[in-house]
């Protein structure tokens, strides 16, 4: 194809750069956007900061990366991530001078691309911004990553009102800032399918089925130990309680589950899920304990019940909705808490009737829609 025909000379290179899962799911849905977009040349990097559960989701969603700088170790530290990435996308981003870099959410690929992004004056857009904890620590190191990516950023894409009344807050102007809703809306639209079935979620339905993951970095260790008794007892004490776990790759996570469920009869450990599997698995489930992030918005979208297992989110849509509940770190708060929504039925309904406060799945569009009328 000929260079005018395209007009390439006024196509602007917008880069996208992830690396782990939930970045992945939550940015596959706008890559495919841009594509569709004639005034845009696409470029995916993917840091790989994560490898099996990155890839398993640029499979699911037909992703193929441009760049990938297979920057995972084993047991990586925040110092081996940190220097990794810096290295490795200086490379990328020397080699391509995109008009603009999108990072999203709150990973260490997410702040390292920004701050090397920084460094070489290249404007980010920030996906899933104006989340906050105002814990330094908690999640960590989450917290800081995303304030960092926001003090970076000069398009800031904000999920919800709430996320762009914390961006004000801080002094960003009101002009840097859009409520998108959250694309991983956009990529439920295409998750979740009414046949679906896989073994495991039938084994689960005969009873009342409890999805659970756990991988918070500061929930390792005793937090995490304190989660996973809260689970014994509940799967032993209530005979129709099946709790499906897949299991995040970490080691230090994989470790401490095998220790617990290595012998439960009623608690199937499994390989990561893939995106589209775990999503119909959150529609058919009862109950969902996690610590996780972008689980809480699955929840809430879909009006199933989740008790995070966390003491602070950045997630407050959910809590306000009804359909989040934080349930800490500790064994006896979280077993109480269980308990009352599998005892209890009205307690458990209000927690069903959620709203979605994450948009209709069109925040791809929207976000695509923003970048084009900034093309001069
Ligand atoms: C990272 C993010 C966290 C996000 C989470 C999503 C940081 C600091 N943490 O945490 O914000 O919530 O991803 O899951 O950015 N591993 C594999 N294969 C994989 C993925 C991980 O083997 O496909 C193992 C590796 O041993 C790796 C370890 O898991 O070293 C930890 O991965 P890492 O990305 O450092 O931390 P997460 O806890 O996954
Ligand atoms: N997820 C998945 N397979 C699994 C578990 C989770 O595809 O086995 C998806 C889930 O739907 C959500 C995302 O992974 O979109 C959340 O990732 P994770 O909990 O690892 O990270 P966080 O959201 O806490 O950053």
């Amino acid at each position: 194809m000929m260079i005018d025909e395209r007009g390439m000379d006024k196509m602007k290179k917008i880069m996208l750069v992830f690396g782990t899962r939930p970045e992945a799911i939550k940015m596959c849905p706008l890559i495919h956007e841009l594509e569709s977009r004639k005034r845009f040349e696409t470029v995916v990097c993917v840091t790989g900061q994560h490898r099996e559960m990155l890839h398993q989701v640029l499979g699911a969603f037909h992703v193929k990366a441009d760049y990938d700088l297979e920057i995972m170790q084993d047991s990586q530290t925040l110092f081996d991530l940190t220097r990794r990435i810096l290295d490795s996308v200086k490379t990328v981003l020397e080699k391509e001078h995109p008009w603009i870099v999108l990072v999203h959410g709150d990973t260490s690929t997410a702040f390292v691309t920004a701050l090397a992004c920084f460094y070489m004056k290249i404007p980010v857009g920030h996906v899933e911004a104006g989340l906050r904890t105002y814990d330094i620590y908690s999640p960590f190191p989450e917290e800081f990553n995303r304030q960092a990516v926001g003090i970076i950023s000069r398009y800031h894409f904000a999920p919800t009102d709430f996320a762009k009344r914390c961006l004000l807050k801080e002094g960003k102007k009101e002009e840097t800032i859009y409520v998108t809703g959250n694309t991983v809306i956009d990529a439920l639209k295409t998750t979740v399918q009414k046949d679906f079935t896989h073994p495991e979620l039938e084994w689960a339905k005969a009873g009342r089925m409890v999805l659970l993951t756990a991988h918070r970095r500061e929930n390792i260790g005793e937090p995490m130990e304190n989660i996973f008794r809260a689970v014994c007892r509940v799967a032993e004490e209530y005979p129709d309680i099946r709790v499906v776990y897949p299991v995040h790759k970490n080691p230090s996570v994989r470790r401490i589950a095998e220790r617990y469920f290595g012998q439960a009869e009623r608690i199937h450990m499994m390989e990561p899920l893939d995106v589209m599997e775990f999503h119909n698995f959150l529609n058919h489930c009862y109950l969902i304990l996690t610590d996780s992030g972008g689980i809480q918005e699955e929840a809430s979208a879909l009006g199933k019940p989740a008790l995070v297992m966390r003491n602070t989110t950045e997630r407050p849509e959910g809590l306000m909705a009804g359909t989040l509940k934080l349930a800490g770190t500790e064994e006896e708060e979280i077993y109480q808490n269980v308990k009352l929504l599998l005892e209890n039925g009205d307690e458990y309904q209000k927690m069903c009737f959620a709203k979605n406060p994450y948009g209709n799945g069109d925040a791809s569009q929207k976000i695509a829609d923003i970048l084009e009328s900034a093309i001069k």
